[in-house]
């Protein structure tokens, strides 16, 4: 087998005029978890992140707290750097804009496009946004995709970088790279970007305007521009230089990048300026630039101006790191939106993390402790149910092995849900108590013989999101980890794995169940907030009905944040059946975009025969908390017309796992 290729991933560099939130946080675990994944399978990994220092926004916030921007930056470095330890970041490089090698690796490729007529003097005038340091053109400013508080209009002497000339040729690489940019959707995006003449671009400020930044080599009157400055960050930590002679000598194992995570609002900067600057430097682009989407709250997404940041230190100290690292990459396909809420994450904390899995795991250490005496027991010949749950075991760690450099966290993380669920109802089926009591032992000792091995093998699989939970998890049920873990990320089946004799320990719950908001965000969110959020939706007047036949008593009014908590998605009905013990219930297979599809209970037998129902889309509250309905696991809940007596299922057109709001 060959050796794995070097991995090298990236986040975009923070900008130090406020604090990590949530956001910054999605960004960083997802490139962590891809960082663990990878080096688990024994690839040289360099995982890189940092803060981008210099321009006017930090400048000003500086002169705001009355300090220099190096002590300001130095202050705010220090609490990025401690958000990043209690959520089990392991970044290679934590790089400043401020470092040495940085400023220099700026100022030789300056000087190199410089002297090879890449970048050029000229008087320009335009509107300047201070939000987003960078010069925006005249067609957006009058289609007001500008907030013009936040404008100036400025005539001033620069330089710039010809970006222009790259325009065909990076269209070119995009059309013949599909994994270029993606999602799919962004890469569109770009792609009708770059159909619109291309400009080129200013990559400097005078110093007298705005000194906080790297001076340009070749006229000390001006400083580079904070793109130019912070996007070559990401060859600056490979050891890159363009003149050879001053380049570390592995620096081109690490580049190409092999993924750049970014998020929507800096796909321009990151598809065209830095590529483009690739381009003329000559160098190969980056394998794939991935764009996630936002996470809002309140409705809007997460920005310090907004007042509506969500503090991603005071969710782990409340729910633990493991579990907001899971939170983020299971709740949204990583590329969408979505909408935070305390209580949505203690819903799927409790649901996931608790119930599933903290019970599974509870269910096979306590059992194997008490009639075992807490050792791995001999596995023995499986029958039938067990050689399905270890084909279930073979899909989620092949799932996982596919999803995970596809960046499907959310797909890998069901596969292993699906297994835990599997797990668990193995145990209800096999009732390891009766075995116990009939004094069955052979088949007591294979009973928690699997149900420890699910347990080890949704551990190994887990390592890269929940490391701390999964290191534990992994000493509890009998495996030091290194054996399970390398035979499932290979995507092999490892039902068969523990050591037998090994101890196991069963100790307090891995996930503690939560019954109400834990003591630290309830306080806070009893706390009134300084500023209300601006730009909050105004109430919208449902229209007038003109007769309605059985209008339900009106419900009292509810905030956006209380109807954001509905996850509702698209999905199709694969299969339909009425349920064996109650006339009035379908019992439905609803594919709702996620790695297996749903069981879902719906209550319209009276309107609709099974038949009827295989291939239409429907629309499915996908977070309800599971119920059972006369015997029958419910995983959500479709949307249908009428009280009592349904009238009609609402339907939408659009691909399965589409959120609807
Ligand atoms: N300094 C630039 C990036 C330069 S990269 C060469 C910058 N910094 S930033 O501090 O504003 O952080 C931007 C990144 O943080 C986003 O692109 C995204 O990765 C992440 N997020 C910030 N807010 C976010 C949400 N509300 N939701 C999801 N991600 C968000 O832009």
């Amino acid at each position: 087998m060959s050796p794995p290729h070097a991995f090298y991933v990236t986040t975009p560099i923070y900008y130090v005029n406020g604090r990590p939130h949530v956001g910054h946080a999605y960004t960083t675990i997802a490139a962590d978890v891809l960082a663990r994944w990878h080096r688990a399978l024994g690839a040289p990994v360099k995982f890189l992140t940092g803060t981008d220092e210099h321009g006017q926004k930090v400048l000003d916030t500086a002169r705001k707290r009355g300090m220099t921007p190096e002590a300001h930056c130095d202050d705010m470095v220090a609490h990025w750097k401690a958000a990043w330890v209690p959520l089990g970041i392991q970044y290679d490089r934590f790089l400043r804009t401020t470092d040495a090698d940085h400023v220099a690796v700026v100022q030789d490729t300056l000087t190199w496009m410089w002297e090879r007529d890449l970048i050029y003097r000229s008087a320009y005038e335009g509107w300047y946004s201070v939000v987003d340091e960078a010069f925006v053109t005249d067609k957006d400013v009058a289609e007001g995709k500008y907030d013009e508080s936040q404008l100036q209009r400025i005539t001033e002497v620069n330089y710039f970088f010809r970006m222009g000339r790259y325009q065909q040729a990076l269209l070119d690489h995009l059309e013949a790279n599909p994994d270029a940019v993606r999602p799919a959707s962004r890469r569109n995006e770009v792609l009708g970007f770059l159909r619109r003449p291309l400009e080129d671009l200013c990559i400097s400020r005078p110093l007298a305007r705005m000194p906080w930044g790297i001076p340009l080599p070749f006229d000390d009157a001006f400083v580079t521009y904070v793109w130019f400055d912070a996007l070559l960050n990401y060859l600056t930590a490979t050891g890159w230089s363009p003149y050879p002679e001053k380049a570390a000598p592995d620096w081109a194992s690490w580049w190409p990048a092999s993924v750049q995570l970014v998020g929507k609002d800096i796909l321009t900067t990151h598809a065209v300026y830095w590529c483009t600057m690739l381009l003329a430097l000559g160098l190969p682009l980056p394998r794939t630039l991935f764009a996630h989407g936002w996470w809002t709250a309140d409705g809007h997404k997460m920005s310090k101006s907004k007042g509506n940041v969500i503090d991603v230190t005071r969710l782990t100290e409340a729910f633990g790191a493991d579990a907001v690292r899971y939170f983020f990459l299971r709740e949204i396909p990583f590329g969408g939106d979505g909408a935070f809420s305390y209580e949505g994450f203690l819903t799927r904390y409790n649901a996931d993390l608790a119930n599933d899995f903290g019970n599974l795991v509870h269910r096979a250490t306590s059992m194997t402790e008490r009639w075992l005496g807490g050792r791995v027991p001999p596995l023995g010949a499986l029958d039938d149910r067990e050689h399905a749950l270890v084909a279930l075991a073979q899909r989620a760690a092949t799932t996982w092995a596919e999803q995970i450099p596809e960046l499907g966290f959310g797909r890998a993380l069901e596969g292993v849900w699906e297994l835990v669920r599997a797990g668990n109802k193995y145990i209800d089926e096999v009732e390891p108590w009766r075995l116990n009591r009939e004094g069955d032992t052979p088949r007591l000792a294979r009973a928690m013989r699997m149900s420890l091995e699910v347990c080890a093998l949704a551990g190994a699989l887990l390592e890269s999101v929940m490391p701390a939970k999964a290191a534990e998890l992994l000493a509890r049920v009998g495996a030091g980890g290194s054996v399970i873990a390398s035979e499932a990320i290979a995507g092999r089946s490892v039902l068969a794995a523990l050591p037998e004799g090994a101890p196991t320990r069963f100790g307090d719950p891995l996930f503690p169940r939560f019954t109400e908001m834990p003591a630290l965000i309830a306080e806070m969110l009893s706390t009134p907030q300084e500023a209300p959020v601006s730009e909050t939706p105004p109430p919208t007047t449902p229209p007038e009905v003109a007769a309605a036949p059985e209008r339900a008593p009106d419900k009292p009014q509810i905030t956006y944040d209380d109807f954001a908590k509905v996850d509702l998605r698209a999905g199709t009905v694969v299969a339909a059946a009425k349920h064996p013990k109650a006339d009035r219930l379908l019992v439905l297979t609803v594919d709702v975009g996620e790695a297996s599809p749903r069981t879902i209970v719906a209550g319209i037998a009276s309107k609709y025969a099974p038949e009827d129902l295989v291939g239409r889309q429907v629309v499915v509250v996908v977070n309800l908390a599971p119920a059972k309905l006369r015997g029958v696991e419910s995983q959500g809940m479709l949307l249908a017309a009428g009280g009592q007596d349904v009238l009609a299922l609402v339907t939408v057109d659009c691909a399965p796992g589409q959120s609807i709001k």
